[in-house]
């Protein structure tokens, strides 16, 4: 059976790549290099060439479909995912991210993205696993393994340096090659070296690297990922990067997304004609992407297959164990924690009645459902009354969405959305071409695609009813990539059409939210209108940014409170003793503030939060403090609290997961997979954060993360690594043994025993630290993580002995030699360091390399799963 030919769960048989390449023709060649639409690759059906659905990625599968996409399972950031540092968990999530893919019918997954988050500002640091590279690494290889097992493949992203979102397709990253093999490829290539096959698919970057676009860097592409590193799978472009017509083909980037292409039709047809590329080179491009193909079969997944839910128990289950796996337990002073379900519980501040589930961008999608802290709380208490809720401040930057909260003509909950070809102002009678039932009230219109709507250019309607509960003044937002106005019974509240500001919302091309207020009473209706043309409608143009065709429009509103008296109440409410025993206080960002396209300007709560959470300090000491974010923020009240515990964006089950923790259901055993300073001075980017002339200098070079608080001894608020049990640990015995051979196929062997010292079961996180020769030629970080094991559900009193996977003896001791080209494990006394959880658990033991060796490419296998075949020759 030919692939095009396939039916869902029967896989076909693979195409003869060779004979299929002889029988193309030029103009097929061609159209095989770039994508039909957002995310769909050319089918040519007479040689039985299927067309590839490709998804984003990384902590769910949206799909095909930004704009009213189908629900779908949202998994912890990855951020959260770091901080389990627990590969079995993340391999079994990555399998559940194959399992959705099938239901999406996409073959690929656009994930994970393991960029290095170098400060703590980055809009998509939620996205990636963590600042350390051996982390996101191994992370990323498990994940890859999970994806992949169900014939899916997976595409770490992105090929490389895309590590800020400021000018991100125009920035050039000046990076030493040191830092670039030792930080930011890194991961990268532990991802293909590691994983039981190496992932599908590479996604470039959108940035220069070194003065190069990635897309376009034949350095990059051909010479260290291919020939190097030996990599035989398909290289794709970031969307909408792919800047050249010769240069990105002759460099190896195989294929253009998204389609319709920019560079590879007539425009490569005409280079190929005149020799600036050349068939050969066309058809090593072609044969990666009929690899790739081949590849997917085992998925048995239909061309354009319908996309679907598969909302299961089992689903649920492993979404709450990683939600709740990934809650840090920063401070327990007193064991305030866990909390007393017999208990009066009082909940209160801008996380806890709200879904925090997931960041912004492209990585964002509707989930199958959500859950809140409060409704997680309430769930766990004896009797939901003992629960009490107050708000205390809002946290949001856009206000919340409105749509669920209004009603169609027919009594739906939700808005209709209709699209018109004509503005008002062309034909007052217009009449609409289509008409939709939505609830959510964000509508990026990317793939909106009707047959009546061509180009770009046309405008949409949203209609809803509004029944406020209270009377009082309410806040209406409108923020758009086009123009828009927004009415609440016929009176204009919102313009976003006449006067725009230029914004970072739809990825960097649209306004800020403009807000308008009217005073509305309690149990009256208002009917909510919004007119809207999308983003060639406006004025607004924008600089190094990408643009995603027609723009978007999202609608918020909520009723306005007063900080100060919001903050009174809460107070109030929280010091008295005779109606709570137990507060709890959730503060955070959400996907508003960490999101594509923009990174944050600084790295505070919201306006409103840290006064919240300093009165309530104040006035009940006890208050545990919650914090949701994907990246660090700041918290000068940290060393108030006694306890204080951080949540990530949890996806689905979040609520659930930090209530699992907060009761002691689950013990916490998960560490902080980035370094939380004390202030954003502190960060070791911070003079080098931003494009500036066009360019963002790498400063810090290897010294990112912990290897810089490290070797000048600065004491950031929370470390790398940092996070308490409800139990406590001792490790012992520590032995370390080198294995002899050759330097890639060597490896260190590491035991230890745990023992639980504590009265609880609980599980033990084991990270090794290899710290350098003091006789090292040139300088290096203090100590480097090599490698990290989870020991788990130790019971009270039981000692386990544990064999860690043994270290490549390359990966552990070697830098990049510059002089050479070339890692270089040199000679000398190294330490390896067990550390675990607290101050006191640590256990060191040295070992000798004793003669100093060069290698290059991909370093031994040493930590893959069992069984599992390397892809690479
Ligand atoms: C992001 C990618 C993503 C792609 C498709 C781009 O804006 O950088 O990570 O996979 O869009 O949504």
């Amino acid at each position: 059976m030919k692939p095009s030919d396939a039916v869902s769960g029967a896989p076909a048989s693979p195409l003869d790549i060779e004979s299929v390449l002889e029988q193309l023709s030029l103009d097929e060649k061609v159209a095989l290099l770039a994508g039909i639409d957002g995310w769909h690759t050319k089918a040519v059906p007479r040689l039985g060439v299927p067309s590839i659905r490709m998804s984003d990625g990384p902590n769910g599968v949206r799909g095909t479909r930004f704009f009213n996409g189908v629900p779908a399972a949202c998994m912890p950031c990855e951020t959260a995912l770091g901080a389990t540092f627990d590969q079995d968990l993340v391999r079994e999530l990555g399998q559940l991210l194959g399992q959705e893919c099938k239901a999406k019918g996409a073959h690929v997954l656009l994930g994970p993205t393991i960029n290095i988050q170098r400060g703590p500002l980055g809009g998509r640091g939620f996205e990636s696993f963590s600042e350390d590279p051996v982390l996101s690494g191994t992370l990323a290889a498990r994940y890859c393994e999970g994806v992949q097992s169900e014939g899916i493949l997976a595409t770490p992203k992105h090929l490389v340096c895309n590590d800020q979102e400021h000018a991100r397709v125009a920035v050039n990253a000046i990076v030493t090659e040191r830092a670039l093999r030792e930080i930011y490829l890194l991961p990268f290539q532990l991802a293909l070296g590691q994983s039981a096959v190496a992932p599908g698919c590479l996604m470039t970057s959108y940035n220069k690297l070194n003065g190069t676009h990635a897309s376009e860097h034949p350095r990059l592409l051909q010479d260290i990922i291919r020939k190097e590193w030996g990599y035989e799978g398909l290289i794709v472009s970031d969307w909408f990067g792919t800047y050249s017509v010769s240069e990105a083909v002759n460099a190896g980037l195989d294929l253009e997304m998204p389609g319709m292409s920019g560079f590879r039709g007539p425009a490569l047809i005409h280079a190929i004609t005149s020799n600036k590329v050349k068939e050969f080179t066309v058809d090593e491009r072609v044969r990666s992407v009929l690899k790739m193909v081949n590849a997917t079969l085992a998925s048995g997944i239909p061309e354009f297959a319908p996309e679907n839910m598969r909302n299961t128990p089992e689903t649920s289950a492993l979404l709450r164990r990683a939600a709740a796996e990934s809650v840090v337990l920063l401070k327990n002073d007193n064991n305030i924690l866990p909390l007393n379900p017999a208990k009066r519980t009082l909940v209160l501040g801008p996380n806890a009645n709200i879904a925090t589930y997931c960041g912004g961008g492209s990585a964002a999608l509707p989930a199958y459902y959500t859950t809140t802290p409060l409704q997680g709380i309430k769930c766990k208490s004896q009797s939901p009354d003992l629960v009490s809720f107050t708000q205390g401040a809002y946290g949001h930057k856009e206000l919340p969405l409105l749509g669920e909260h209004l009603k169609t003509d027919d009594g739906k909950v939700g808005y209709t959305f209709r699209v018109y070809t004509e503005s008002l102002e062309e034909n007052p009678d217009r009449k609409h071409v289509d008409e939709l039932h939505m609830t959510s009230s964000s509508a990026f219109l990317m793939d909106y695609m009707h047959p009546k709507v061509k180009g770009d250019t046309y405008y949409v309607t949203m209609d809803g009813t509004f029944v406020p509960t209270e009377t009082a003044l309410y806040d209406f937002g409108l923020t758009v990539a086009g123009t828009g106005l927004l009415y609440v019974d016929g009176q204009l509240i919102v313009d976003n059409k006449t006067k725009q500001r230029q914004g970072t919302s739809f990825f960097g091309i649209g306004t800020p939210e403009e807000r308008g207020s009217i005073s509305l009473t309690a149990g009256q209706s208002y009917k909510i209108h919004v007119d809207y043309g999308t983003a060639p409608t406006s004025n607004l143009k924008v600089k190094n940014v990408v643009s995603f065709g027609p723009g978007g429009l999202r609608l918020g509103g909520a009723k306005r409170i007063d900080p100060t008296e919001g903050a009174e109440e809460a107070v109030k409410l929280a010091s008295d003793t005779t109606q709570f025993d137990q507060v709890v206080v959730c503060v955070g960002l959400n996907g508003d503030w960490e999101s594509e396209g923009f990174d944050r300007p600084h790295m505070d709560l919201p306006a409103g939060s840290d006064d919240l959470v300093k009165k309530v300090l104040a006035a009940r000491p006890d208050a545990v403090v919650v914090v949701q974010s994907g990246t660090p923020v700041t918290m000068s009240w940290a060393p108030q609290t006694k306890a204080l515990v951080q949540a990530w964006y949890g996806g689905n089950e979040a609520g659930n997961g930090i209530a699992d923790v907060l009761f002691g259901d689950v013990n916490p055993a998960a560490k902080l997979p980035l370094t939380f300073p004390t202030t954003l001075a502190q960060n070791p980017s911070y003079l080098n954060y931003r494009s500036e002339g066009g360019r963002v200098l790498y400063g810090e070079d290897v010294y990112v993360g912990y290897r810089y608080y490290d070797a000048v001894g600065a004491e950031p608020c929370f470390r790398f690594g940092h996070g308490l049990s409800y139990t406590s640990f001792a490790s012992k015995d520590l032995s370390v043994s080198v294995s002899d051979g050759a330097v890639k196929s060597s490896s260190i062997n590491v035991s230890v025993s745990v023992t639980n010292t504590g009265d609880r079961v609980g599980s033990e996180v084991l990270q090794v630290y290899v710290s350098p020769p003091s006789t090292s030629s040139v300088r290096r970080p203090p100590r480097e993580l090599r490698a990290f094991h989870k020991v788990t559900s130790l019971q009270p009193g039981e000692t386990r002995s544990v064999s860690l996977s043994p270290l490549s003896l390359a990966l552990a001791t070697s830098f990049w030699d510059e002089n050479r080209d070339a890692w270089l494990s040199e000679e000398g006394e190294y330490t390896v360091h067990v550390v675990g959880t607290g101050s006191d658990n640590t256990v060191s033991q040295t070992f000798v390399v004793d003669k100093s060796r060069w290698w290059t490419g991909l370093h031994g296998k040493v930590n893959a799963a069992e069984n599992g075949v390397n892809g690479h020759a």
